[in-house]
């Protein structure tokens, strides 16, 4: 079976494997010349958003080094396994799937059965893939945890992610159009997805994805400013965030007092390498009570001050160590002033 590669070995801004990875000055890695492209025209860390300390590059040694053991082990059919374009099914043969069903509680979100048990929704372009993903019977896309935090939450046994058939979402940090493909896919033609990405670059493949699917909106934006885009978007049912940044829950309730309907859901992730290093807040609730998690009671409680309510907290082993994925509720009462 083709192999997809882990997440750590894909740069975020070209959706593919590392080519010469290198290091910016606050410690993330992409692909040289997609870094060297962003820094052309930008101060700001395509990760963050935080402005960048200086332009260095470092070479990331020793990431080439287990990439290319990785791509050794697995063959160089691996290697363009994020790329945009048909199946290459006839590279490897599909898994053996025998049967496709509903995943329960989980509405436009599949389960195939067979030698091997994989994540599916039923593609809203059959017979395409649009990051290399396998394709199953042509019509069910493989939904895989290891690209997509949303997966992994549904893997992990996420209660529900509260966007199905027709749901209207807006989607805030969707990079390069990987999970916001698949939410296209469970919203279906009834439903839209408006994907917010603040980078140009991850933007232009969004772009693409969004081509051929009317339903999946992207907008090239900075979610910091809900105002540029909430005339567009109107009021939705669910508010996606996966922005990786500190603030970020300030950010999501900037989105939300603009554009989540009452009584509608926030499904936001939790990044270790972004809240390891934030203030801890003495009240939380037992929102986290994992032993080596970083403390996201503070997360939690802006949005109960701000008058949202948390619903459920999943962790996401063995995908991501020390993230978790939050789901938290609009209060049925309006904040006054
Ligand atoms: C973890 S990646 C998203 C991966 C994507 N959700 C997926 O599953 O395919 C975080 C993304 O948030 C974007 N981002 C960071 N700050 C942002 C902001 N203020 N507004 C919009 N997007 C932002 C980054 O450019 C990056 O593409």
């Amino acid at each position: 079976m083709r192999e997809v590669p882990p997440a750590d070995y894909v740069c975020c801004i070209t959706g593919d494997l590392f080519e010469d990875p290198v290091v910016t000055a606050d410690g993330h890695s992409y692909s040289r010349n997609a870094i060297t492209r962003w820094l052309s025209d930008h101060d700001t860390s395509p990760k963050t958003g935080a402005i960048l300390q200086d332009r260095r590059l470092v070479p990331n040694h020793s990431l080439r080094a287990a990439i290319e053991q990785w791509r050794t082990s697995n063959g160089d059919r691996a290697a363009g396994a994020a790329h945009r374009g048909p199946s290459s099914s006839s590279a490897a043969p599909p898994p053996t799937i025998a049967v496709v069903e509903p995943k329960r509680g989980h509405p436009g979100i599949f389960v195939g059965r067979g030698a091997t048990r994989l994540l599916l929704t039923r593609s809203m372009l059959p017979g395409e893939s649009v990051y290399g993903e396998e394709l199953i019977n042509t019509a069910f896309r493989v939904w895989d945890p290891t690209r997509s935090v949303l997966a992994a939450a549904i893997l992990g046994g996420i209660n529900s992610v509260h966007m199905g058939p027709g749901a209207k979402v807006l989607y805030l940090g969707a990079g390069s159009g990987v999970t916001a493909s698949h939410i296209s896919d469970i919203v279906d033609e009834g439903g839209c997805v408006y994907a917010v990405e603040v980078s140009p670059l991850s933007g232009s493949v969004l772009e693409n994805v969004a081509d051929r699917r009317p339903n999946l909106i992207p907008i090239i934006a900075d979610a910091r400013n809900p105002q540029a885009y909430c005339s567009l978007v109107g009021t939705v049912d669910c508010i996606f965030a996966d922005i990786a940044q500190l603030d970020q829950a300030r950010i999501v309730v900037l989105n939300a007092n603009l554009c989540l309907k009452v009584g509608g859901h926030i499904v936001i992730t939790m990044k270790a390498s972004i809240h390891a290093n934030s203030p801890a807040n003495a009240r939380t609730d037992g929102w986290n009570r994992t032993p080596g998690y970083p403390d996201y009671g503070q997360e939690v409680n802006h949005f109960r001050t701000e008058g949202f309510k948390p619903v459920e907290m999943i962790t996401l082993e063995p995908y991501y160590e020390g993230n978790a994925v939050l789901t938290i509720q609009r209060s049925s009462v309006l904040r006054q002033g």
